[in-house]
């Protein structure tokens, strides 16, 4: 482990570590301070969640230069019926910063589109920008985003680097209120079509705004978590929301077994 693989632990409360033999330090490294080692030491977390990607590549089967993607499986049509389904990055990117479907768009400064690897294997999912994404244009730039940043570097993630990260809605809500289920309806189809363009192995959805949307149901965070779901043939995974920990930092330690559930099925 590297200094700032430790840096990242500690952030997380998990630091020092137990290891797991057999297993990458940063895979199965729990914290020996927490009261909870033992439970963190399961072999997988105890509640829920989901899928694979093809492989062929996306960029150069799917693009073309007028911002439009050649026609992807009608599963994917099921899926989006927006007609956003046809369009590539650059059209995709362009009608989001275009839009003015709900009224979030009139209280912010920007959309926040979506930061990363646009070819990568693992896409994080928040709920939707505060302050800071709508003041710098980019998902989780602020306290929250300082978290994921070390969440991911505690799994040996690196934003940017086989990682996406978008929320469900592209606007900032005003005084950073969960979005509405009208805002939420009106915006999914954008994170839709950027999963079908990302295509990635596995998703994570940070928090419950984020997991009940992408599940189409409502239900507790506690029992999405430690289970893999499926997003239409994605296996998507749920954790806490890093602000939600900045808030519960006892919490960091199920988050931690969230991440190593990711990480184990992501090795699968
Ligand atoms: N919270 C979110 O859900 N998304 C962000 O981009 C920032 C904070």
């Amino acid at each position: 482990m590297n200094i700032r693989d430790e840096a990242a632990l500690r952030e997380l409360n998990l630091y020092p570590l137990w290891v797991r033999r057999g297993i990458p330090a940063a895979v199965e490294a729990v914290p020996a301070t927490s009261a909870s080692v033992a439970e963190s030491q399961a072999a997988a977390p105890v509640p829920d969640e989901v899928i694979s990607k093809p492989t062929e590549d996306q960029t150069d089967t799917r693009q073309s230069a007028a911002g439009f993607a050649k026609p992807v499986p009608s599963a994917d049509e099921g899926l989006n019926p927006s007609g956003l389904s046809l369009l590539n990055w650059t059209g995709l990117k362009q009608k989001v910063r275009d839009c003015t479907a709900c009224k979030l768009r009139v209280g912010c400064s920007r959309t926040v589109f979506g930061v990363g690897d646009e070819n990568a294997d693992w896409l994080f999912v928040g709920e939707g920008p505060g302050a800071d994404e709508d003041a710098q244009g980019e998902p989780f730039v602020g306290q929250a985003g300082k978290l994921l940043d070390n969440m991911l570097a505690a799994i040996n993630l690196k934003r940017g680097s086989n990682v996406y990260i978008a929320n469900v809605v592209k606007c900032r809500p005003p005084n950073n209120r969960t979005p509405e289920p009208d805002e939420i309806a009106t915006c999914m189809p954008y994170l839709q079509q950027q999963i079908a363009l990302i295509k990635p192995k596995l998703v994570v959805a940070l928090g419950k705004t984020a997991a009940t949307s992408l599940l189409g149901r409502d239900a507790t965070l506690g029992s999405l978590r430690g289970t893999i779901h499926d997003y239409h043939g994605t296996p998507l995974i749920v954790t806490y929301h890093p602000a939600y920990l900045l808030r519960s930092p006892a919490e960091k330690a199920k988050a931690w077994q969230d991440l190593c559930f990711a990480q184990q099925r992501m090795m699968t």
